[in-house]
């Protein structure tokens, strides 16, 4: 039987006992604990490095043509603590197309712009178990996006930027990842172009959105922020500051200036947990024990909140479109870092 028959339709997510709710109080309660010294955290990074630098499996995205021209080799993986010191390894200063990473930055400021009752009833918080482009997912659930790190939410969340214009809402969302990176990004105008000439399921997704009364903006403009949005360039040392802009309450390490509030980074680390890594989230969760995001072309943020963020590149995915020696790293450095938050060991009464 098609898994269409099988599945007529999703749950309705929407009507769960928690979906319509604000927040039941404020975070008092922070994650604890801080990370190693400089020191220790260059030579795991460099042991982490060592250790998956030949592991060739996965492929180099090419459906967007100009992500299949990058080199396989490339291999970079950066830090950065909330108190602002960061440590790179390899190809840190590589700049990469941030790609779907981009969403959780712009989900980020729609939240803080629109609140968290607004943007969980509009766009939603859990996983489709289908690909981050899927249409099909769209259908079963009535339209609803489900979340915003699949295409169809993402380009749900970016229709909601504030602005009247496409001009405005591109300046929006240029001006908010840049100070979550702490400098001014720019386009890869390259890959800008070769994904706007190929991004017809893209623009399907958005009128689809559009047909179910989903897009609160133009659908073939949205779709042409959301792909500027995603060929902005970064460095894993820019991703590790931005993963640790949203470890530490939405304040930017390095340059102190605030960028959303903390309840906003709690929301958005929350759903990068259930949705970070598309159909392979509950794997990673399992395995990485915190919130994580991957994006196409090959880069992943790893954040563990209250201590710092972890920012990869290598191009090789696996077949959810995540990179490879980015997920393995990512596991070997939770662990070795002590990041996992579901990690604990017994009180110790004699202790204290
Ligand atoms: O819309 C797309 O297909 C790309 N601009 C972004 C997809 C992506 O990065 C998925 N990530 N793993």
């Amino acid at each position: 039987m098609a898994y269409s028959e099988r599945h007529a339709t999703l749950p309705d997510f929407s009507t769960g006992a928690l979906a319509d709710d604000a927040p039941a109080a404020v975070h008092e309660a922070v994650s604890t604990g801080s990370l190693p010294d400089v020191e220790r955290i260059t030579a795991l990074l460099e042991s982490a490095h060592a250790r998956y630098r030949d592991l060739d499996t996965g492929k180099v995205a090419d459906y967007i043509p100009s992500l299949g021209n990058a080199d396989p080799a490339l291999f970079g993986l950066s830090v950065c603590g909330v108190v602002g010191r960061s440590t790179s390894v390899g190809d840190a200063a590589y700049p990469f197309s941030i790609q779907s990473i981009s969403k959780v930055f712009v989900f980020a400021l729609v939240c803080h712009a629109l609140g968290h009752s607004e943007v969980s009833r509009l766009v939603g918080v859990n996983n489709t178990g289908l690909p981050f482009n899927s249409v099909m997912a769209l259908e079963l659930s009535d339209g609803d996006p489900r979340n915003p790190l699949v295409n169809a939410g993402a380009m749900t969340t970016t229709g909601l930027v504030p602005g009247t214009t496409s001009d405005a809402k591109w300046a929006f969302i240029r001006d908010g990842l840049s100070r979550f990176a702490g400098h001014p990004l720019d386009v890869d105008e390259a890959v800008y172009e070769s994904e706007a000439a190929t991004n017809q399921r893209n623009m399907a997704i958005a009128r689809l959105l559009e047909s179910y009364g989903r897009m609160q903006f133009d659908p073939i403009q949205t779709t042409d922020v959301y792909t500027k949005q995603c060929s902005l360039l970064v460095t894993t040392a820019d991703l590790a500051v931005m993963a640790a802009t949203l470890a530490n309450g939405g304040v930017n390490p390095i340059t102190g200036e605030k960028v959303v509030d903390a309840s906003v980074s709690r929301d958005t680390l929350a759903v990068m947990a259930t949705s970070g890594l598309y159909e392979f989230s509950g794997d990673w969760l399992f395995e990485v024990g915190v919130p994580g995001k991957s994006g196409v072309s090959g880069g992943i943020i790893t954040v563990a909140p209250g201590k710092g963020g972890l920012g990869t590149f290598s191009p090789r995915l696996d077949a959810a479109g995540n990179s490879v020696r980015g997920q393995r790293a990512a596991r070997y450095l939770s662990h070795a870092l002590g990041l996992d938050v579901f990690a604990s060991k017994a009180f110790d009464p004699q202790a204290g």
